[in-house]
């Protein structure tokens, strides 16, 4: 059975087809004080349950809904499975001040301990190797780098990738690898989570290329702003933008159309640049 929450009901549904399972969401309702209320359609069978959840918007709350309905689920049910399209907190990965509460181990703790077993989109592993370091529960990491490899080789000629900084090469230069074209990296300074300063570090010739900017995360948009400013410098034309995760915070989507870009991304946080379908490698590794 899978279980649509609130975050990406659309690609539950999509994996329920593909895998003929059973489809379930919760009826969810807020208290005049904030609580959340939610409800089960009918009492719950005992089969293995897998919940899709994405953590976006209302992060908490969503926190909140996939720890209280997955616990609920395990009075009955066998083996209880997270995929997780796009898992958030992944980011607060050490102190960067003292006293700070890093928050990447205790996200993982507090919805990893309901579940069997946990699926992570390309999750923001920079300073952690693996999920296995911050979950419990067994991890297993999924990846969109072949199917925007496939995108690239369908819609995009001639391209030349870029990843916007250092953290962006698990994702820039895997899929170069995969289209066969050249690629580069850019170093990034962050400043604040709404100021960063990105630099070319070497010399490119991309003039008459369709330039690619791949990143895992597309949030403020404030680095590939900075990046595509840089680009644009050296004589970059055609601009595309592929972010794995569109967040899309502060009218992020609306600044990088204005900088005459295409952006682009995967269904794992649904929006209106969601081109690139996750849901079939999730079934397949349900199906495994
Ligand atoms: C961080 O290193 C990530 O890979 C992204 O580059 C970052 O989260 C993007 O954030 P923003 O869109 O706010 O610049």
């Amino acid at each position: 059975m899978i279980v649509a929450l609130s975050g990406n009901g659309a690609v539950a549904r999509r994996v329920s087809r593909l895998l003929h399972s059973s489809l379930v969401s919760l009826e969810q309702k807020k208290f005049p004080d904030g609580e959340i209320y939610l409800r089960f359609p009918h009492n719950l069978p005992h089969e293995e349950m897998v919940f899709v959840q994405s953590f976006h918007g209302a992060i908490n709350d969503k926190l909140i809904e996939t720890y209280f309905s997955a616990k609920s689920a395990r009075e009955t049910s066998k083996k209880l499975i997270l995929v997780a399209t796009y898992f958030p907190y992944l980011r607060q990965d050490k102190q960067f001040n003292p006293g700070e509460v890093v928050s990447n181990r205790l996200c993982a703790d507090l919805v990893g301990s309901v579940f069997d077993e946990v699926f992570v989109f390309d999750p923001h592993l920079h300073r952690e190797n693996t999920l296995s370091h911050i979950f419990s529960a067994k991890s297993t990491k999924l990846s969109a780098n072949p199917l925007v490899a496939d995108y690239i080789k369908r819609n995009i000629k001639n391209p030349f990738i870029i990843g916007p900084d250092w953290e962006s090469y698990k994702w820039a230069e895997s899929v170069a690898r995969m289209v066969g074209c050249e690629s580069a990296i850019l170093e990034k300074k962050r400043i604040s989570s709404r100021k960063v300063v990105v630099k070319l570090t070497k010399k490119i010739e991309i003039s008459d290329k369709n330039v690619v900017i791949i990143d895992d995360i597309i949030s403020t948009g404030h680095t590939l702003l900075e990046a595509i400013k840089d680009l644009r410098k050296i004589g970059a034309k055609k601009i595309t933008c592929i972010g794995i995760h569109g967040i899309f915070v502060e009218g992020a989507l609306e600044k990088l159309r204005k900088a005459k870009v295409n952006v682009v991304t995967t269904n794992t946080i649904p929006n209106p640049t969601s081109k690139i379908d996750v849901s079939q490698v999730i079934a397949n590794y349900l199906s495994r």
